[in-house]
């Protein structure tokens, strides 16, 4: 027992330490571009696109958890899924009061001409009401009381990856000023997301023919 203690004891803080330093990185990285000036044009759509960012790279970061540790030995890599979960919702949220709360000011009128002119903001919004929901019941007291039902509910984070996929691809449309420098970004995140659900679904009816045979 005391053995087992004390590893977990060392375990513990080294996970925790790699997980919080990927979870600020972006955040620090972004104040370091500030310092040094590099964003003095348009500070505060810098960082709408930095917050953005960073929440969609965290999501696909916490969905890979699951995959990795399916590989021998990686098993403790699912430890790190809820904590990237729940810091690519922290940037979300940052993205989202940024834009409305500062950008727009709470002006519900200004926002709501804003979301019938530009689709892709439904599509961000539908992504940001799921992971709302799941960073919620992530707690733990609910997540025991929902039981069988955590499961399947945490699936729809495929949903909200897909959703953040079109509303990312759908920006960058949008931008003509950005479409030559950075349609590699939703190219990108959609491969990582076709790969992560292809990798489940493989597993799947791997799984199901098994069972058959
Ligand atoms: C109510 C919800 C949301 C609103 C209103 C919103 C709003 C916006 C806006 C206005 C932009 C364009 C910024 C610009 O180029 O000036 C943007 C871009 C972006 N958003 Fe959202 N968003 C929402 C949800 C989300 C969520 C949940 C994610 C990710 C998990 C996300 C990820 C991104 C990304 C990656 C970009 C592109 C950033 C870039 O250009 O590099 N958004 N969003």
């Amino acid at each position: 027992m005391a053995k087992v203690l004390t590893r977990k004891a060392v375990e513990r803080p080294a996970w925790l330490l790699w997980v919080h330093g990927l979870g600020v990185a972006p955040a620090v990285l972004f104040w370091i571009g500030v310092l040094r000036g590099m964003y003095w044009i348009n500070p505060l759509q810098t960082a709408i696109q930095r917050s953005g960012d960073a929440a969609i790279l965290l999501l696909l970061a916490s969905l890979t958890c699951t995959p990795l540790a399916w590989v021998r030995g990686l098993a403790w890599v699912v430890r790190w899924r809820r904590p990237l979960g729940l810091y690519a919702f922290a940037y979300a949220l940052v993205h989202v009061a940024l834009y409305v709360g500062v950008d727009y000011e709470l002006n519900w009128a200004w926002l709501g001409a804003e979301f019938r002119e530009k689709p892709y903001l439904w599509f961000g919004a539908g992504a940001f009401l799921i992971l709302s929901g799941l960073a919620v019941t992530s707690l733990q007291g609910i997540q025991r009381r929902l039981g069988r039902r955590w499961k399947a509910l945490h699936r729809l984070v495929y949903v909200a990856a897909l959703l953040v996929l079109v509303h990312l691809a759908l920006v960058v449309k949008g931008d003509a000023l950005r479409l030559r420098g950075e349609v590699w970004k939703p190219l990108l995140a959609g491969m990582g997301v076709g790969v992560l659900l292809g990798v489940r679904l493989l597993r799947r009816v791997r799984r199901g023919l098994s069972k058959h045979l």
